[in-house]
């Protein structure tokens, strides 16, 4: 079991953007939640700041983003100005997300002023936005992604190997990532500010993922056993992405009902919805679900495989090939993906 950085954002020139159904279903899902959040943030007197943590290329956030502006604005007035800050890591593909708040139709840009949006390229493990300037902040699918991975010798998702020192260090590292960003998010609330986090979420049977992982693993351990993949490669095809229990996420809050200045208002737990599985039900056609389901994962894990291969071969190939098998085997094991997704929403004492 080794450690190695985690670098890598989503699969860029806007394949995110067209290949996050997924993502987009489970954020409507919460989009009651939300507006609940938003509706009892205290806007204070100043301008609104808006933080988007871990935006991705942008499009999933523009409609979370508009209910924001619109419902703060209904309260204080619509000419006061709005800074909207989207963050992510350094080598996010930020130009496809200036380009949507440009172009799109459903831009929150589109029909409205005095809106400013920036972009911070930084890790949200530290605080990245002065204290206290945050009014409300909106982030999700991000914190599945841990600071680090570890590698497990027998699965792409750590939480499914079979080694208990595996999980145990898996579980340790969600709990100080977990710790980390509530820290830095409180300090840059402001007092009466509200944080929304959308988490890719465990059930209590483990289910969530099991089908979908599983598969994806097959595919390697094919290329493995083919002779396509090194042990090495095979080891580093560890995502560093994992799901949190309900319990993991309110850990921090159990002594006194309150983590840094934060405490929890509202966390629930949702079985996330298949955005793939009405169409095959209607057409039948097994390769279109498989084809879908590659591109999901291409969109969100295509940057992270391409680093797990050898500098010295031909990365691009191996990886296409990846996704291919993968695809094969969604489509011959075709089901319903089963998955689950919790929120939380925070508030900073006022
Ligand atoms: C699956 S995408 C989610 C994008 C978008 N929020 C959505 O809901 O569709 C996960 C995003 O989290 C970002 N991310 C992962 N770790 C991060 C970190 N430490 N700091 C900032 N962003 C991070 C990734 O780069 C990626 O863009």
């Amino acid at each position: 079991m080794s450690r190695a950085p985690v670098v890598a954002a989503m699969e860029g020139s806007g394949f995110y953007n067209r290949n996050s159904s997924l993502q987009a279903a489970g954020i409507a899902a919460v989009l009651p939640l939300w507006e609940a959040a938003i509706q009892s943030a205290d806007p204070g007197g100043g301008d609104l700041v808006i933080a988007d943590y871990g935006s991705s290329q942008g499009r999933n956030s523009m409609l979370p983003i508009r209910m924001a502006i619109d419902a703060l604005r209904a309260k204080v007035g619509n000419n006061i100005p709005v800074q909207v800050i989207h963050t992510d890591l350094p080598s996010n593909d930020f130009a496809s997300l200036f380009k949507a708040l440009e172009e799109d139709a459903d831009s929150y840009m589109a029909r409205n002023s005095h809106i400013f949006p920036s972009a911070i390229g930084r890790s949200y493990f530290d605080p990245i936005i002065p204290a206290g300037r945050v009014t409300l902040g909106w982030n999700s699918w991000t914190l599945q992604w841990m600071s680090r991975t570890i590698e497990a010798p027998d699965h792409v998702f750590a939480r499914f190997s079979n080694s208990p020192a595996v999980v145990d260090a898996v579980a340790k590292q969600q709990a100080d990532d977990w710790q980390r960003f509530l820290r830095a998010r409180a300090f840059e609330l402001r007092p009466g500010g509200k944080l929304l986090s959308l988490f890719v979420a465990d059930d209590p049977g483990h289910r969530s993922w099991r089908w979908i992982g599983g598969e994806f693993w097959g595919a390697i351990a094919d290329m493995g056993d083919s002779g396509l993949l090194s042990e090495r490669e095979r080891l580093s095809l560890t995502f560093p992405t994992n799901a949190r229990s309900l319990e993991e996420i309110e850990a921090p809050f159990l002594n006194d009902g309150q983590f840094a200045g934060l405490r929890i208002e509202r966390l629930e737990l949702m079985k996330g919805s298949d955005p793939f599985w009405g169409d095959f039900e209607a057409t039948g056609d097994a390769n279109k679900l498989g084809q879908s389901w590659a591109d999901t994962m291409k969109a969100v894990f295509k940057p992270t495989a391409l680093r797990a291969i050898s500098p010295d071969r031909n990365g691009e190939e191996l990886v296409e090939e990846l996704f291919s098998r993968f695809a094969s085997r969604v489509a011959a094991s075709h089901q319903e993906h089963e998955h689950y997704l919790a929120a939380v929403v925070l508030a900073k004492s006022s």
